[in-house]
């Protein structure tokens, strides 16, 4: 199978071929998650929640990004690989200036052979993304929630239920669409909004908690595999229950060491 490319995003779109996309952070998860045929991985800033811990996305560093990019892309580079691999550009990153941006968006690209860097916000950033994407980096954009600005609305609500956020929004995604952007995430916003900013642009929309009518859609690995039990919102489907499995895994292994069940004869030398 081919490698998943930016064309290939945008053939998809045209084609109406679903594109499917999850987060992964670590190389395990990268390399399970290709060859279950995932068409992009990010690597989200999400890490800074459910991998180190933190109540927000704003801690995570671009060091700590560099370091879950390099193992995420170490598990994707198989001679089958396929998937496409984004960073996200955390919280500070990008936002100074477009020259900045630029020399951050840059050092990721180089220290990872990554596919692509991803930033949120609509035309605050449109110049970035138009400098970014002008010296041949592909940036994805991210409309709707937008987690590393959560200290400005003050809540994980729907964002976009009214006019005239929709309107504005769909303007956003105009506007990265111009500025070049390959795709854009659209988090958590009415599912007709999304229908209309997908059939209005011509770069490929993801989805998540943002309806069906996006040309595809993205999770949190952690929130799909049921590792968060915590978290539930409706846009969230489990397929998995990994928390239980671990648990039992765990408890199992605990009750053997205290016992002398663990380790046996033959597990032994
Ligand atoms: O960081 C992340 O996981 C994301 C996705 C939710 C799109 O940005
Ligand atoms: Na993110």
């Amino acid at each position: 199978l081919p490698h998943v490319t930016t064309r290939r995003l945008q053939d998809m779109k045209a084609s109406g071929e679903k594109i499917a996309m999850l987060t992964a952070y670590d190389y395990t998860t990268a390399r399970i998650l290709d060859r279950a045929g995932v068409d992009v991985i990010l690597v989200g800033d999400s890490a800074s929640n459910v991998f180190a811990g933190n109540n927000t996305t704003l801690p995570i560093t671009i060091d700590e990004m560099i370091y879950h990019a390099r193992a995420v892309v170490r598990g994707v580079q198989a001679e089958t690989s396929r998937a496409m691999v984004v960073i996200d550009m955390p919280f500070m990153s990008y936002q100074l200036s477009s020259e900045e941006a630029l020399r951050n968006a840059g050092k990721i690209m180089k220290e990872n052979e990554c596919d692509a860097v991803k930033m949120e916000g609509g035309r605050v950033i449109a110049d970035t993304v138009r400098r970014i994407t002008d010296v041949g980096i592909p940036v994805m954009g991210h409309l709707g929630l937008i987690p590393q600005s959560i200290y400005k609305f003050g809540s994980y609500k729907v964002r976009a239920r009214e006019e005239e956020e929709a309107d504005a929004l769909l303007e956003d995604a105009k506007m990265l669409e111009e500025a070049g952007a390959f795709a854009i995430v659209l988090e958590k916003i009415p599912a007709s909004l999304a229908a209309r900013v997908t059939e209005s642009v011509s770069v490929p929309t993801i989805g998540i908690g943002a309806g069906g009518a996006c040309d595809g859609q993205v999770l949190v690995i952690n929130d799909m595999l049921g590792l968060n039990t915590e978290f539930h919102p409706r846009f969230v489907r489990r397929y998995a229950d990994l928390d239980g499995v671990m648990s039992d895994a765990v408890s199992r292994y605990v009750g053997d060491v205290r016992n002398s069940a663990f380790p046996s004869e033959e597990e032994s030398y």
